[in-house]
C-alpha cells in the first residue's frame, strides 16, 4: 500500500482534517454535487464480474496475437490514463520492446507532423485502432479518427477494417456511437456515472492497456483493495491525509502543487495526475495549481524557481522502495572522470540521494513536501494510485466546495475554435 509521509509539510490543521474526513463521508454518501458521476468508486470491485470485463479480455487479446501495432485515438481522461499504466509498468521505451503490440496515442491534439510519423511507423505493419470518446464529438480524437479511418480503408478491406476498429464510447448516444453502430465496428461502453477523468479502469484504459501487455487483473484487484483502505474514515488514511496536507498548504497560500517523479516512466502518471486534479479542482477561481518536475530532469530548469522563486509552490514527491531495475556503477582503476566515489552504488541509491538531497533543499527554502512512497512499479501500485488519486482528489474537491466532476471551463476554448472553424 501507499505510505504517505508528511514530516516535510507538517501535520495539517486539526480544523482541516476534520473537513477532510467530512468531505470523504459526503463522496462515500454520493450526496455531493456531481454524485451522480461517482461510480468509479464501486468499479474495481464490480467490473471484473462483468461479460463486457472478460470480452475487453479476449479483444486484447486478439490484438496481442495479430496486431503489431495499435492506434490509441483520446484525449485528456481518454487517453492519459492507459498511457501513465504503460509507461509505468512498460517503460516510455516500449514501443521499442520485441513481441509486444506497439501502441501509439493520437486524437490527443492537432499536431499533422505526429499523425504523419506514426502512419509511416505502420507501414507494413498489422494494425488494429481503439478509438476512445465517452461523448463521441470531441474534435481532437474525431477529426484524428477521420483520418486513421481513411488511412485504415487504404489498407484493409471494408470487412477486415470491421474487425480492426473497435470504439469505446457512450452504450447510446454521440457521433462516434453511431458510426460505429451503422458500420458494425465493436464497442465498449464508457459508464454513464464515470467522467472522462475517472475512467481508467474502465475499458477506456483497460483495453489498452492489456492490448500492451498488462495483467489487469492485478489492477482491478489492487484497486479494489485500496478503494477500502482509501476509503476508511481516520486520520491515518494516506488519501484524506495527503487532501488534508495540501489543502491546509493551500490555505496558507501555496497555490501551486508540483508531483515531482523519479523518472521518465513516470512522467504520463503525473500528466494523468495533472489532468484529474486541474481539470477537477480549478473552479469558481478557486483551486491548488498542478504541475509537475521530472528527478533529476527539471531540477536543471525548474528547480531554481522551486527552491528560490514566488513562494507558492508545495511538493508532492513521489518514490518507490523497489526500482524496475538495477545497474551498479563500476570502479574504474584510473578514476579518469573522478566518479570512484560512487563505484559500488546501485544507481537507486544516487537517485534515492538526489531526491532526499531535494527534499533537504527544498523545505529550507521554505516548500512543505510531502512524500508518496510506492512499493515498485507494478500493477498493484498501479491500481492503488488511481484509487488514492481519485479519492483524494474528491476528498480535496468537496473541501473546497467545487464540482470534482465537472468542467464548464474546457468549453471556452471550444466555442472559440469552431467559430474560428465556421463551425455551424
Ligand atoms: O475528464 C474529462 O472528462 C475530459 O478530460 C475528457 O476525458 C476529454 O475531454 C475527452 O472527452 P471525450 O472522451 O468525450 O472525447
Amino acid at each position: 500500500m501507499i505510505k504517505f509521509n508528511c514530516e516535510g509539510a507538517g501535520r495539517p490543521d486539526i480544523s482541516t482534517l476534520t473537513e477532510a474526513i467530512e468531505a470523504l463521508k459526503t463522496l462515500k454518501s454520493k450526496s455531493g454535487e456531481g454524485a451522480e458521476f461517482t461510480g468509479w468508486m464501486e468499479l474495481p470491485g464490480d467490473y471484473p464480474k462483468t461479460e463486457e470485463y472478460k470480452a475487453v479480455k479476449e479483444v486484447a487479446a486478439e490484438i496481442r496475437e495479430k496486431a503489431q501495432v495499435l492506434i490509441v485515438i483520446g484525449i485528456g481522461g481518454s487517453y492519459l490514463g492507459a498511457r501513465a499504466a504503460i509507461e509505468m509498468l512498460k517503460s516510455s521505451r516500449h514501443n521499442q520492446e520485441p513481441g509486444n503490440p506497439q501502441v501509439y496515442f493520437l486524437g490527443n491534439g492537432l499536431d499533422a507532423f505526429d499523425i504523419y510519423q506514426v502512419l509511416r511507423l505502420c507501414e507494413d505493419k498489422s494494425v488494429y485502432v481503439n478509438v476512445i470518446s465517452k461523448s463521441g464529438t470531441t474534435l481532437e480524437p474525431a477529426l484524428g479518427f477521420r483520418i486513421i479511418r481513411e488511412y485504415m480503408y487504404s489498407r484493409y478491406s471494408a470487412e477486415e477494417c470491421k474487425q480492426r476498429i473497435i470504439a469505446t464510447t457512450d452504450k447510446a448516444k454521440g457521433v462516434l456511437k453511431g458510426l460505429a453502430d451503422e458500420v458494425g465496428y465493436r464497442t465498449f461502453v464508457v459508464p454513464d456515472d464515470i467522467g472522462g477523468r475517472y475512467s481508467v479502469l474502465t475499458p477506456v484504459g483497460l483495453l489498452p492497456m492489456a492490448a500492451a501487455g498488462i495483467d489487469i487483473d492485478k489492477v482491478m484487484d489492487a484497486a479494489a483493495k485500496a478503494q477500502a483502505e482509501y476509503s476508511r474514515e481516520s486520520s491515518d488514511n494516506p488519501a484524506l491525509l495527503y487532501a488534508a496536507v495540501r489543502e491546509t498548504g493551500y490555505r496558507r497560500g501555496k497555490t501551486v502543487e508540483i508531483q515531482s517523479y523519479p523518472g521518465e516512466s513516470m512522467r504520463f502518471m503525473a500528466e494523468w495526475w495533472k489532468q484529474l486534479y486541474g481539470e477537477s479542482e480549478g473552479k469558481g477561481r478557486k483551486g491548488i495549481f498542478p504541475a509537475s518536475c521530472q528527478i533529476t530532469a527539471d531540477l536543471h530548469s525548474l528547480g531554481q524557481f522551486i527552491q528560490d522563486g514566488e513562494p507558492i509552490i508545495q511538493e508532492s514527491m513521489v518514490r518507490f522502495e523497489e526500482p524496475a531495475a538495477k545497474l551498479e556503477v563500476k570502479a574504474t582503476e584510473a578514476n579518469e572522470d573522478g566518479l570512484n566515489y560512487v563505484a559500488g552504488k546501485d544507481m537507486n541509491q544516487v537517485l534515492l540521494a538526489a531526491q532526499k538531497g531535494t527534499m533537504e533543499a527544498h523545505i529550507a527554502g521554505g516548500v512543505p513536501v510531502m512524500e508518496i512512497v510506492l512499493e515498485r512499479p507494478d500493477e498493484a501500485t498501479f491500481g492503488e494510485m488511481v484509487l488514492f488519486y481519485e479519492i483524494a482528489c474528491g476528498i480535496s474537491c468537496y473541501m473546497q466546495k467545487v464540482n470534482p466532476f465537472n468542467q464548464p471551463g474546457v468549453e471556452d476554448y471550444k466555442k472559440n475554435m469552431f467559430r474560428l472553424l465556421g463551425k455551424k
